[in-house]
């Protein structure tokens, strides 16, 4: 009854890929997995069950699960130096909320970065923070918006008295002051926490920052925007065992029950591809994000952070608002294959929140689709072309994507090349 339909979706399915493969995707929360990790996925391990711990599993049948699962934990202590790993929560709000649910108590005070400023719907009243508490006071900025003003931020903690601070954000240009601020936490026994989702495979490749010697009490990530993917979330710390014990039951049972063996089996996968070309792909991450940023800067564009020298991280932030605001240009960009998304400003008041006057820019996935130097000064003439001159250059944005089609960082010349 349902066949055609059925056939519909398929067709769906397989448009989304080939039309995926023609875009340039700057999505600043996104990246493709190598083809040999992505060739695992639908394993029989997308049919099975696997609570708890390996080797204390409620389900019989999870021998290999255990293996891969046990490799890949301690593998995450070898690459981010920590004693704990909590590999079980599906994605980053997942992690987020394994944590909340433990350390934050209702009417509890949380300090975290306003929406504006880049914090994450689930550090938000509206998302999972709000759920056990609604005491959330923003951090202080400095005045171009993309810093905390330490000495504000100091004085305001000792005066409203938080009992979690959450560092890390979406839109993350420059690194967040935990050394600063970890003194401070620790004298008034204030725990710091770091979401790391959208720069974690920055600091897997030593960019950036590394929150945990800086005094992060623990981080909290996704495994798929900056680092290789899959679609998850993590926790890594070197916490006392008395606090891990909570964080372990706030993921299971808190916040999972099934933690989805068959991306889990590929984050495994992933993440020896991060141990083995982290630290080139990050380098050339943020080269790459740097010189997107100075070409859209010479074509007039209001890019922000200029003075800071735009961005530390994979991400460019633009103030699209003289030409029509964040909306229409991710509309128009999109029209012709140059994906990205709007973006709230830091400058701006949270009513902007559907109009926003700013886009995101992430160079991430283009990296690893082998793009250099060069092609991050074609995307910005491409992207000047169609924002500024109102050309359409979906034609030639299609003619270039095609010569990057293999990702690198990976072994699928090797491991991979015999998959299809
Ligand atoms: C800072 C931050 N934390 C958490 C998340 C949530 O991650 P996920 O989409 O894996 O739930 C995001 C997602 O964009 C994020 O930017």
């Amino acid at each position: 009854m349902y066949e055609q339909e059925f056939k519909e979706t398929i067709q769906l399915i397989k448009k989304q890929d080939e039309w995926r493969s023609r875009t340039i995707n700057l999505i600043a929360s996104e990246n493709v997995m190598s083809k040999t990790a992505r060739a695992m996925a639908g394993s029989d391990f997308a049919h099975r069950y696997a609570e708890g711990h390996p080797g204390e599993r409620y389900y019989r049948g999870t021998s290999f699960i255990d293996e891969i699962e046990s490799q890949l934990k301690a593998n995450l202590k070898i690459l981010f130096n920590c004693n704990h790993t909590e590999v079980r929560p599906i994605s980053g709000t997942n992690a987020n909320e394994a944590v909340f649910s433990k350390f934050v108590k209702r009417e509890d005070v949380v300090m975290v970065n306003s929406t504006p400023s880049g914090g994450h719907i689930s550090h938000h009243r509206l998302g999972s923070l709000g759920k056990f508490t609604q005491n959330l006071i923003d951090f202080p900025l400095t005045k171009d918006g993309y810093h905390i003003d330490i000495e504000k931020t100091k004085f305001l903690i000792k005066s409203a008295k938080p009992k979690l601070i959450v560092l890390g954000k979406s839109l993350f240009l420059f690194p967040d002051p935990v050394q600063e601020l970890s003194d401070l936490c620790n004298e008034n026994n204030i725990k710091l926490i770091y979401d790391g989702a959208h720069v974690l495979g920055l600091i897997a490749g030593k960019r950036f920052q590394d929150p945990l010697r800086e005094g992060a009490c623990l981080i909290t990530a996704s495994t798929h925007k900056t680092f290789f993917g899959s679609q998850r979330g993590l926790i890594l710390s070197n916490m006392d065992p008395d606090n891990w014990r909570k964080i372990d039951r706030g993921a299971f049972p808190g916040s999972s029950s099934n933690h989805h063996l068959d991306t889990l089996a590929q984050l495994a996968l992933c993440t020896y591809e991060c141990m083995e070309f982290g630290q080139e792909y990050a380098d050339d991450v943020v080269a790459n994000a740097r010189t997107l940023a100075e070409a859209l800067d010479r074509y007039g564009v209001d890019v922000e952070a200029k003075e800071f020298g735009f961005t530390e991280s994979h991400q460019v932030a633009v103030n699209v608002r003289k030409f029509g605001g964040g909306e229409k240009v991710s509309k128009s960009l999109e029209i012709n294959d140059i994906i990205l998304n709007m973006n709230m400003l830091p400058h701006e008041p949270l009513k902007n929140h559907d109009h926003p006057d700013g886009v995101r820019i992430g160079v991430q996935e283009m990296t690893r689709f082998g793009m250099k130097k060069d092609e991050m000064e074609k995307i910005a003439e491409l992207m000047k072309e169609c924002v500024v001159d109102h050309k359409s250059v979906k034609e030639e944005v299609d003619r270039f994507r095609r010569n990057y089609q293999d990702v690198k960082y990976s072994y699928d010349d090797t491991v991979g090349k015999d998959l299809k």
